[in-house]
């Protein structure tokens, strides 16, 4: 880990106060902030433990609060039952039956509203369909929809029936589905024949088909696919026995399905995400100890109150759909807007016609969105009205100041505190962000861990790190929230996020490096492992790497991030040819048709989101002695950076001056 003083850096920020207004009717306010703080410090379980008694409807209270015998397999309030669907749904009919849950709004712009009522009548009967076409508690379902009420009420009625759920973003190709439904062992599938995402229409049965093609029926069956019907007039293929209309499921069904009540440990969703390696892991997250994330940092982070109109823009494929979309918003009785489309369609200035519209009072999305917005029309939020809005909240990768500053004056009007939320598939909900009504902002930091969490950044030894030096982000305490192991693969959860080589594997290693600064704010810097963080997206460098390796044209490739206007981090190639294809002879039309057949199988084998920004063919790669691809020496080059490393145990020091753009 390089060591970055720098003076500039630390010292160099404007400081944004909160209003007076916004902190009078915070949540969390000074006194109860630092009453948090110390009780956490204090008596860290009891903290958690008085929390989940409170926030948390327990079917059984749970009597033990953390199991740490067998770390860090840690267990949280193990002995608690509960149902997370009942937390979202049930315990709301009393007081809120006729509450709207979700204000749906499509591509095309019609709205659909429901109530919780409605929702949980809908959850329930669409949970006893999947009871009767045989799925059973611990089964492993795959969502693979739009963004809709009926991704959440799939979600909810697998959560409600004691099923996991493993929801894979509808832009994810064919083969990335078959790798996740054959990784989880899944039986079941949940889809949409097609829906359309800015006016084009996108076909997901087909794309299961062509899934279904590719496993292997000796290996690997499939019981049924449920297909909702979101587009009438398609032509969509059903293959007897096997497929069934979503309508078919839920026909005659009961209007009530009783909860099966399950243990706090018992798994709710696997969700894969990108790591170092070439295959994605299946994050596995448990039902008590993640309810209880999503739900304190609503409160907590976001400021939630009954009168909110609360709007998340993620997709329910990742995890801010999963945290802050089908679960932290229904579980504290939230009115919450979800959107099928994007931001620009049909025009630039969607997202506030549609706060505009909705009176959204809090508007959390991603700076990649945010830097598009600002290209495509930076003056736009002034002609709507947008003065209900309260609260702005940030996520997925660094937001830059220029952006941070338009977002805090532009959409908020110098009045909206941003929340700078950092935090992981892995871990489940927020765990640095500032807490609205106590702490000032800084464009650009995180600000600090939430009460409960006990992150610092340290070097590998374990010594915390002084501000303006970088180090490892890491969390020392387990946490309720965070995920209990990658499926099927105990070993690589341990080696992944306690590894052994940093502070004797004793905390969760978050794969990010960051700073402090003087006043003890932190900085996120980026990822310290081969993962790359393209609009938000997490997608691992090998994976790419080996989708271009299929080329029969390609020997091999690096892929490395390459600092991008709008998406943060841009996918650059560098790519070898076989001996037989010498790039000598590449002509520049041979270099585009190359570069369009090799997108064209990331397309396939990941989806387009992992298409590559650039490409530079090259005669070799830099590598140590051993073999190893010397990426740091990539990145370098494409940052147009200055190559201070020591090249010459390289084995081919030579190339790098082929290398350069
Ligand atoms: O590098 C960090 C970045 O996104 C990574 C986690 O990606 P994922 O699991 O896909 O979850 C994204 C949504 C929670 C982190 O390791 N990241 C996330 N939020 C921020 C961030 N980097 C800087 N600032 C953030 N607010």
């Amino acid at each position: 880990m390089p060591s970055l003083a720098n003076d500039n850096f630390i010292n160099n920020h404007t400081t944004y106060s909160i209003t007076t207004s916004f902190i009078n009717q915070a949540n969390i306010n000074q006194v109860k902030f630092d009453e948090l703080n110390q009780k956490a410090h204090n008596n860290y379980e009891e903290f958690w433990g008085e929390l989940a008694h409170t926030k948390i409807s327990w079917h059984k209270p749970f009597t033990t609060t953390l199991n740490n015998t067998k770390a860090p397999f840690y267990k949280w309030f193990e002995d608690g039952v509960l149902n997370v669907s009942y937390n979202c749904l049930d315990r709301h009919l009393r007081s809120k039956a006729h509450k709207t849950a979700i204000i749906f709004e499509a591509d095309d712009g019609a709205i659909t509203k429901i109530t919780y009522q409605e929702l949980h009548t809908k959850v329930c009967q669409f949970a006893n369909g999947l009871k009767s076409i045989g799925v059973k508690s611990g089964d492993r379902v795959i969502v693979y929809m739009n963004n809709s009420i009926e991704a959440i009420i799939a979600m909810q009625s697998i959560a409600r029936i004691g099923a996991i759920h493993s929801v894979v973003f509808g832009g994810f190709s064919s083969i990335a589905l078959a790798d996740r439904i054959i990784d989880a062992k899944a039986e079941y599938i949940i889809t949409v024949n097609g829906y359309h995402r800015g006016g084009k229409l996108i076909e997901l049965k087909k794309m299961v088909d062509e899934a279904l093609i590719n496993i292997d029926k000796n290996i690997h069956q499939i019981k049924h696919t449920i297909i909702h019907n979101r587009t009438p007039d398609l032509n969509t293929k059903i293959t007897p026995h096997q497929d069934i209309w979503w309508n078919d499921v839920v026909d005659n069904q009961d209007k009530e399905c009783i909860p099966e009540w399950v243990t706090s440990e018992h798994p709710l969703f696997i969700l894969y995400t990108s790591g170092s390696t070439g295959k994605p892991k299946g994050i596995l997250h448990t039902s008590g100890g993640y309810l209880l994330g999503t739900i304190v940092t609503m409160e907590w982070v976001f400021d939630y109150k009954d009168t909110d109109c609360y709007w998340c823009t993620a997709d329910v494929g990742w995890i801010t759909g999963h945290s802050y979309i089908c679960y932290g918003p229904l579980a504290v009785g939230a009115t919450q807007v979800i959107f099928e489309g994007i931001p620009t369609y049909p025009s630039a200035d969607r997202f506030w016609q549609m706060i505009e519209r909705h009176k959204v009072t809090t508007f959390y999305t991603a700076p990649t969105a945010i830097r598009n917005l600002i290209k495509l029309g930076a003056t736009l939020p002034k002609n709507h009205n947008l003065s209900s809005l309260r609260l702005l909240g940030s996520v997925g990768e660094p937001i830059n100041p220029e952006a941070w500053k338009w977002y805090y004056e532009v959409v908020g009007n110098s009045k909206c505190p941003i929340v700078d939320t950092w935090w992981q598939t892995e871990t489940g909900c927020n765990m640095l962000s500032p807490i609205p009504g106590v702490q000032a902002l800084k464009p650009g930091s995180c600000v600090s861990p939430i009460p409960g969490i006990m992150a610092v950044i340290i070097d590998e030894n374990g010594n915390s790190i002084k501000p303006g030096e970088s180090g490892y982000l890491v969390i020392t305490k387990p946490f309720p929230s965070q995920l209990r192991t990658i499926w099927n693969a105990d070993d690589k959860f341990i080696k992944t996020y306690y590894p052994q080589d940093i502070a004797d594997g004793r905390y969760y290693i978050a794969g990010d490096s960051a700073q402090l600064d003087t006043d003890g704010y932190f900085w996120i810097l980026g990822r310290i492992d081969d993962v790359l963080n393209v609009s938000g997206h997490r997608l691992g460098t090998m994976e790419i790497e080996s989708a271009i390796t299929m080329h029969p044209s390609i020997a091999e490739a690096a892929v490395v991030g390459k600092p991008h206007a709008i998406k943060g981090e841009g996918i650059f190639a560098f790519v070898v040819c076989k001996k037989d294809s010498s790039i000598k002879d590449l002509s520049q039309d041979d270099k585009t048709t190359l570069t369009n057949q090799i997108n064209a199988i990331i397309s396939k084998e990941i989806g387009a989101i992992a298409k590559i920004d650039e490409i530079k063919f090259v005669e070799g790669l830099p590598k140590t002695r051993s073999g190893k691809i010397m990426r740091r020496l990539l990145r370098n080059i494409v940052r147009g950076e200055e190559i201070t490393q020591d090249i010459s145990t390289l084995e081919n020091p030579a190339i790098i001056n082929t290398l350069k753009l």
